[in-house]
């Protein structure tokens, strides 16, 4: 969903910038069914499992979880409550939809995602985002507890979010948005200190980033791509966008037959977390790769 336009410190450019931002979800999601949208389906369920295993690693109960440019928290969304990606667009699809005003649409998420909450979920979940009103919705309907409206690539962490991030254990990011804003990256680990999170993002292949990836090690993570093939992240919107994005995965090193040249951007996952606790994936309770192919 993110287009590269060349250079990697330009800002950060998608088609999808006027829907991020507004006062519910659903104009988002139909455009990413419209789109063919499938990384939150992959990259939830290595969230669920990374989860799982964090938990059993450090001995935690309730683990503190934040959403880093959560968006509508589609990542969190999938984390927190028994529902799949498919569920979630499926949903927005109903005509009822069309018209409701954004307080019905909110009154009718919260009650859908209540009626489908995790019963093991003692997790706090946090968001953060530029986009304000996206995350209100968040917060609104369940998925978040507390969301931080704030530009990490520009600022440093308001005392609120410096809080949440002291209290926080795991680090999931689905919008290919992490690996391009390395500041924000850097100020979350920084602002997380002792703790030391562990990290998984879905990064589009082309976005992953050897800054990123220094950032995370330098913050004594050790990053790992997860034996996960890669996956359709959203179809190109047209032959420029898909020739920048052959071009881009080819850079990083990716062989992109049978993938980009498919027509879709592709993603993968990746994990940092700390060596001492880098216990083998193929051990894990809770398998990563999702259980569709989708
Ligand atoms: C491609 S969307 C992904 C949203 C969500 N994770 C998902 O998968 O639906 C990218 C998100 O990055 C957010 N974003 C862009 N720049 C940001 C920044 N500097 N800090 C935090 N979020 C940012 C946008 O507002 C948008 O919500």
């Amino acid at each position: 969903m993110i287009e590269n336009q060349g250079e990697r410190a330009q800002k950060i450019v998608t088609i999808f910038d006027d829907i991020y931002n507004l006062p519910d979800c659903r104009a988002y999601y139909r455009a990413m069914d419209h789109a063919g949208f499938r990384t939150a389906h992959y990259a939830a369920a290595a969230f669920r499992a990374v989860l799982a295993e964090l938990k059993r690693v450090r001995g935690l109960t309730s683990a503190g979880v934040m959403d880093f440019a959560s968006g509508y928290g589609i990542g969190g969304a999938l984390t927190r409550h028994e529902v799949s990606l498919d569920d979630v667009l499926t949903r927005y699809r109903d005509p009822w939809f069309d018209d409701a005003t954004s307080e019905a649409v909110i009154a009718a998420d919260r009650d859908w995602f209540a009626g489908h909450r995790r019963g093991d979920q003692e997790d706090r979940s946090f968001g953060i985002d530029i986009a304000d009103k996206a995350l209100d919705y968040a917060r609104a309907v369940g998925i978040f507890d507390e969301v931080f409206p704030e530009n990490l690539q520009a600022d440093a962490p308001s005392p609120a979010l410096q809080e949440a991030l002291a209290a926080t254990d795991l680090v999931i990011e689905c919008g290919s948005v992490a690996h391009m804003l390395p500041a924000a990256l850097d100020r979350v680990l920084s602002g997380a200190g002792a703790r030391a999170p562990w990290v998984i993002t879905a990064p589009i292949r082309g976005n992953d980033t050897a800054e990123a990836m220094e950032i995370m090690a330098g913050h004594g993570l050790t990053v790992e791509a997860l034996d996960v093939p890669p996956f359709r992240h959203r179809r190109f919107a047209d032959a420029d966008e898909q020739a920048r994005a052959i071009a881009n995965a080819e850079a990083r090193g990716h062989k992109t037959d049978g993938y980009e040249t498919t027509g879709y951007f592709h993603a993968q996952l990746f994990l940092a977390r700390p060596a001492a606790e880098a216990t083998p994936v193929a051990n894990w309770p809770v398998s990563p790769v999702a259980a569709s192919a989708g």
